[in-house]
């Protein structure tokens, strides 16, 4: 740093400025939040953090399912990761490929067995692929012993359809002959799929859920750009792999960032950055659709205060998306860190940003990792950093910090309050993310991009915004 502090940079953060209110013309109720990262159209712009106190199986189909994405975390090993991304995929799917299936000779008691290890309640019956019927548990219950074999109890030629069939279709179907499995065979009688009254009942209980284009539930998955054979397990399963350092501008990660994603077919979103020059290094060198921005300014973050860097998130994605115009690249902008509320994350769009990535305003939800603590009368999850003490003893983390880090914390741990469905929190998160959309005038986030007017605000002004002079009974989003 030679050049004194006249040249200084500013930067400024989430508390350090506010949205001017713009003339509008939209209602809360006609704003569209969708936003795409790559090919991934998300109707929710939020991602769940890939923390191992944020985001296992659970949360990633509750994200999906709201129109959001879950980023399974990688303090585990391969296997327990590859286990939970297969959960996500496997809870519904328009036409199921695996389909578990007996043949007619085997017995009831194996027809059961298979059942029950799956959890499913009816099985094809095939012989060499070719489809001969159907077994459902109501057939097993009225078998008189469980010696009779599967031909025995069986549906012979069960109503079937082609692999072209339509969601639509297939509930009509369904409807019409009172069944809940319906067979896909291929033009030579064989089976392909199976779809079930379940699968159909989800699509319209979750008709804005990201899914991938077998009706599956899209989930994405955390790596270190070290860790090819943890990328290349996961990659037949996950729709992005998402790189987990914290300084993702270090010409050795950036190296062996290429070389994973030459590895892997699938899309991958890079990251940590919170500047210019790594926006542009990563946009110009690497072949991604995401970037994850911002760098020390999570709730359990404690990099900036122990190193004195930082790039607080509403900078990082201004000088990201700086580089973004200047290339006229597509790679979108995932704002990290520091969102507590919808408030921040409006900002965050306003500034340049196409989603934003949450980890403290999930925390403390049913569907987070670990279970629940009463203390002193209260309910409470924990809720810590990847660079926490605690975090790091489990080591499958620790290349997400440089060499020296190793031996020093950069997050910590944290009780959080129980708050119940996430689905809840995320329905409040969005309404009032609408109602900022709102305020500005913008109908998506194209428009808050281009409308919305940010002004600085003193630290006066920003205490004069929030309640003041009183003591509320609660706090928002706690
Ligand atoms: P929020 O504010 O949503 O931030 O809780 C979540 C993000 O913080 C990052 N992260 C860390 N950063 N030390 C850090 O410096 C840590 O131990 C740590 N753990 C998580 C990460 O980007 C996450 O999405």
């Amino acid at each position: 740093m030679d050049v004194g502090f006249n040249k200084m940079d500013f930067a400024f953060t989430f508390n350090d400025v506010i949205l001017l209110p713009g003339k509008t013309e939209v209602e809360p109720s006609n704003i569209d939040l969708t936003t795409r990262i790559g090919s991934i159209v998300l109707t929710t712009p939020i991602l769940s953090s890939p923390m191992d106190t944020v985001t296992e199986e659970e949360m990633a189909i509750a994200m999906a399912r709201m129109g959001g994405l879950g980023v399974i975390h990688r303090n585990c090993t391969v296997e327990e990761q590859v286990k939970m991304v297969k959960t996500v995929k496997r809870v519904e799917s328009f036409i199921i490929r695996d389909v578990i299936t007996v043949s007619p000779e085997d017995s009831v008691e194996e027809a059961r067995r298979l059942m029950r290890e799956y959890g499913i309640s009816g099985l094809p019956v095939v012989v060499s692929r070719r489809l001969v019927g159907i077994v459902t548990r109501r057939d097993i219950y009225f078998a008189e012993n469980s010696n009779l074999s599967v031909k025995e109890v069986m549906t012979k030629d069960p109503i079937t359809v082609g692999p072209e069939i339509t969601p639509q279709e297939a509930r009509k179907i369904m409807a019409r002959y009172k069944i809940e499995k319906l067979p896909v065979i291929n033009e030579f009688g064989e089976l392909v799929g199976l779809i079930t009254a379940k699968d159909v009942f989800h699509r319209e209980l979750h008709p804005f859920a990201a899914r991938d284009s077998e009706g599956r539930l899209r989930v994405g998955a955390a790596v270190s750009p070290f860790d090819i054979n943890r990328a290349v397990a996961l990659a037949p399963y996950v729709d992005v792999l998402v790189i987990d350092v914290a300084h993702f501008h270090n010409e050795n990660v950036i190296n062996a960032t290429k070389k994973l994603i030459a590895e892997v077919n699938i899309p991958v979103i890079a990251g940590n950055i919170g500047t210019y020059e790594a926006a542009e290094e990563a946009i110009c060198r690497l072949d991604i659709i995401g970037l994850r921005v911002g760098i020390g300014s999570g709730s359990i973050c404690t990099t900036g205060e122990v190193t004195g860097v930082a790039a607080p998130t509403l900078y990082a994605v201004a000088k990201t998306y700086e580089a973004i115009k200047k290339y006229s690249s597509k790679v979108a902008i995932i704002a990290d860190g520091g969102i507590r509320g919808p408030g921040e994350a409006a900002k965050a769009f306003a500034m340049g940003a196409d989603a934003v990535m949450l980890g403290y305003a999930l925390a403390g939800t049913k569907e987070t990792p670990g279970s629940t603590m009463m203390i002193g009368g209260k309910i409470y999850k924990i809720y810590r950093g990847m660079g926490s003490p605690s975090a790091r003893l489990k080591r499958f983390t620790l290349d997400r910090y440089s060499k020296p880090s190793k031996d020093i914390a950069e997050g910590i741990e944290s009780l959080v309050p129980y708050r119940g469905d996430v689905t809840t929190i995320l329905d409040r998160f969005i309404a009032g993310l609408k109602t900022a959309f709102g305020y500005v005038g913008a109908a998506n986030i194209a428009e808050m991009k281009l409308k919305a007017r940010v002004a600085l605000i003193s630290h006066a002004g920003m205490n004069e915004i929030a309640p003041h002079d009183v003591k509320p009974f609660e706090k928002p989003y706690e």
